[in-house]
């Protein structure tokens, strides 16, 4: 069976940030640590005036191509996966791609485009799609590029403010990737929710506490899916467990979740029984409500316990990593957290060829999916090539006023009128609309 998956990835962040915890919480008049351990992020990016969806998933794709000494030719598809497009008909890899046709020689003309909605889960769809087209045999032996690409602003007020981010994920899907081995198992758990959604506006309607009980009972759905067609996990199968993170603290709950489930019938439950009591089990109360509060204990016992800690330092702390100081970027936010481990695992120098990797991808509205990822030979050297440490340490430190600026001009409903904070080098920047209320690009040398 041919071998596919992502071949390479690179990151781009928007230029600014808003400090959280020094800058936002003073404001808000809440205490810091609300930020910092409650929702677990410390800063947020945001894109400078010249910088949009098209802009960051340009440049993220530029420096893929450049790095992996790729032409047009050698691409048959492209595709974006936002919640941010400003164009209900064009979709954004045409912008992308006249962008790219500044800056390499040939076009994409004879590459498919298209567009992918699913709220977050989108990139993870546009990853499948990719998949698909390869092993189809309609690839013709070209990759795909996908890019996850977002900018995560809520209303102002809106609780969702705390949690918002801006940048673009690219990925190339190739076959004999350089990265990681895509399986073809996977599980899915879908249901018609109304937990955030964007009727035609810009900013998003949100059921913030309903999200988080949404995003739980979908990943459950969609574990017990994967576990039918790729058996029952255990909590060593899997080096780290990469997911959907809208902010650290949603990814805690869901690992103390993950756990219990998977945990269950293991020697890891007998070794935790003296300690905490086994797992309660269903068909022992006469009463759900019992069961409920059962189970609630033992989970609260759970989180206590070294066992769990270990396995929480070791597989899921390090996917964080970087969504700590960028916060939610939406479509790109799983692949982010695949990022932050395995650049994780590059530092302290881990031997990890052949190891797997568990995926948990989650889109409000809602869907979540999970498959697994398989390390390639090549793995370490794709992840030393990312400069996302550099950009994140470079970009503008806003001031609160300076914020409600960036969100006002973010705004599509109000005027953009003030000046940018940083200056783009090397990098294709938003340069005014067109005569058909199109959206023009430049690069800037
Ligand atoms: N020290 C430590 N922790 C603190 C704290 C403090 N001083 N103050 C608050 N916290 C904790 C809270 O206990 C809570 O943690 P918990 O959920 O484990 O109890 C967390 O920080 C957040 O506080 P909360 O009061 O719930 O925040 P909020 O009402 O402002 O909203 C969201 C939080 C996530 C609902 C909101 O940011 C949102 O709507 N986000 C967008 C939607 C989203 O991302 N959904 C996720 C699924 S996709």
């Amino acid at each position: 069976m041919t071998n596919v998956g992502i071949d390479a990835v690179e990151i781009w962040t928007g230029k600014l940030k808003l400090d959280l915890a020094e800058t936002f919480a003073p404001e808000k008049g809440d205490d810091p640590a609300k930020y910092t351990k409650g929702l677990g992020l410390f800063e947020s990016s945001f894109p400078d005036t010249y910088e949009d969806i098209v802009t960051m998933g340009a440049n993220a794709s530029k420096r893929l191509m450049e790095r992996k000494g790729l032409e047009p030719e050698d691409i048959g598809r492209i595709d974006v996966a936002t919640e941010s497009s400003f164009d209900n008909s064009k979709p954004i890899s045409t912008y992308i791609a006249g962008c790219l046709e500044q800056t390499f020689d040939g076009d994409f003309h004879h590459a498919n485009k298209g567009e992918r909605k699913f709220a977050c889960v989108a990139g993870t769809q546009a990853v499948d799609d990719a998949y698909n087209w390869i092993r189809a045999g309609r690839n013709r032996g070209r990759s795909a590029i996908v890019v996850a690409t977002d900018t995560a602003l809520y209303k102002r007020g809106d609780p969702g403010e705390a949690t918002q981010g801006a940048g673009a994920v690219a990925m190339l899907i190739s076959e004999d990737p350089d990265l990681v081995e895509l399986s073809s198992d996977q599980g899915y758990g879908s249901a018609d929710e109304t937990d955030f959604l964007k009727p035609n506006q810009q900013f998003p309607s949100v059921d913030g506490k309903r999200s988080v009980q949404v995003y739980l009972a979908r990943m459950r759905e969609a574990l017990v899916d994967y576990e039918s067609v790729a058996g029952d996990i255990h909590p060593e199968d899997f080096v780290y467990a990469p997911f959907h993170t809208p902010f650290p603290g949603m990814v805690r709950k869901a690992a103390l979740l993950a756990y219990r489930h998977i945990t269950r019938d293991t020697e890891i439950e007998e070794e935790l029984a003296a300690e905490i009591g086994r797992q309660p089990r269903e068909e022992a109360f006469d009463d759900w409500d019992d069961y409920v509060e059962a189970v609630q204990e033992y989970t609260d016992a759970l989180k206590g316990t070294d066992h769990y800690a270990d396995w929480y330092d070791a597989t899921i702390d390090p996917t964080l990593d970087i969504a700590r100081h960028v916060g939610n970027w939406y479509t790109g936010s799983v692949h982010v957290a695949r990022a932050a481990c395995l650049k994780r695992a590059y530092e302290e120098g881990r031997d990890l060829t052949g190891e797997r990797l568990l995926v948990g991808s989650y889109g409000s509205g809602a869907q979540a999916e999970i498959h697994h990822e398989t390390l390639q030979d090549s793995w370490e050297e794709e992840i030393a090539a990312l400069n996302i440490d550099e950009q994140i340490d470079a970009r503008y430190d806003l001031s609160f006023e300076e914020y409600e600026q960036v969100h006002a001009a973010h705004d599509h409903s109000k005027d953009r009128d003030f000046e940018e904070f940083t200056a783009p080098d090397g990098e294709f920047v938003f340069d005014g609309w067109g005569r058909m209320g199109e959206r023009k690009y430049r690069f800037v040398e």
